[in-house]
């Protein structure tokens, strides 16, 4: 089997729910203590040992790439004024993985980002990342994922249970248990009403994929908000290969709304020393 290496970071949505701040800074370069989430997902990334990252960019997403890039003005700035700690930080981004950028032209939903990596993926198995999605976790979450998929040749999605009310606001999965933390998945359903809801176990943002979900986003067509959503195209990959997920119960962070954008930031400040 082959070794999962690459990661993709989809990162060519609008944002609105964060507006006005989105208007002219992604949502990705928001700032938790004084990194941006972005940068939080590619060490997760690396921490699970991922050495490739592939992030979908839009317009307006400039500085994502800025950020993972060197700069030299402001490094010999630092180096003049004897700043070792502050310099290795500013160069650490560059560092941490083969980052690379590639563009969504129109924001046509999340399956469609994904089936834009596909010719840098290639057939291999691959990581999905949000960054909408902060785990506080040293990837423990994305290495169990990655256990799973080495011991099934499966795709594996991330669960979490919240209530019926919230369910609506993220994919819906339904399956059997196969043992503690680990489930089989059956059928998945994008936003359901709390009322026609199958389960209260969501999907979220972590993945791991076989190559199969490119064949399955092909043939996704345009579902919730007009938008190629990649849980149906997860859909259809459930009915051809097995499917996988892993609960979990701590750690993860919302980012892509403003509650749980504020409750990552003290969680972060506190767990550093000199904060
Ligand atoms: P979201 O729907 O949460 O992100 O998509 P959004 O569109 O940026 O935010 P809202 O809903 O308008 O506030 C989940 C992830 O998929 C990416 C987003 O960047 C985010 O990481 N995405 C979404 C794309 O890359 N392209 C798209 O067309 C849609």
């Amino acid at each position: 089997m082959q070794p999962v290496r690459k990661a993709v970071l989809p990162a060519a949505g609008l944002g609105t729910r964060f507006l006005p701040v989105t208007k002219s800074i992604p949502k990705e370069m928001l700032p938790l203590v004084d990194k941006p989430a972005i940068q939080y997902v590619v060490e997760e990334a690396v921490q699970a040992g991922i050495t490739d990252v592939l992030v979908i960019t839009g317009r307006g997403k400039g500085a994502i790439e800025d950020h993972f890039d060197r700069n030299p003005e402001l490094e010999r700035v630092l180096e003049r004024a004897g700043k070792t700690a502050l310099l290795q930080e500013v160069k650490a981004p560059d560092g941490l993985a083969d980052v690379h950028f590639i563009r969504q032209h129109e924001a046509l939903g999340l399956g469609h980002a994904v089936s834009v990596a596909e010719p840098h993926v290639g057939d291999e198995p691959f990581v999905v990342m949000l960054g909408d999605d902060i785990m506080i976790d040293d990837a423990a979450l994305l290495t169990r994922m990655l256990a799973v998929h080495e011991e099934t040749g499966g795709s594996v999605l991330a669960l979490m249970e919240v209530t019926r009310e919230e369910i609506s606001a993220y994919g819906a999965l339904t399956g059997e248990v196969v043992r503690e933390g680990v489930m089989r998945a059956r059928g998945v359903v994008e936003k359901p009403a709390p009322e026609a809801a199958p389960s209260n176990l969501a999907v979220i943002g972590r993945y791991v994929f076989t190559p199969g979900i490119f064949g399955a986003l092909r043939e996704t067509q345009p579902g919730v908000g007009g938008e190629i959503q990649l849980t149906d195209a997860i859909g259809i990959l459930l009915e051809r290969e097995p499917v996988f997920g892993v609960t979990f119960t701590e750690g993860g962070y919302d980012g892509g709304t403003k509650v749980d954008y504020l409750r990552a930031n003290p969680a972060l400040g506190l767990a550093r020393d000199e904060l």
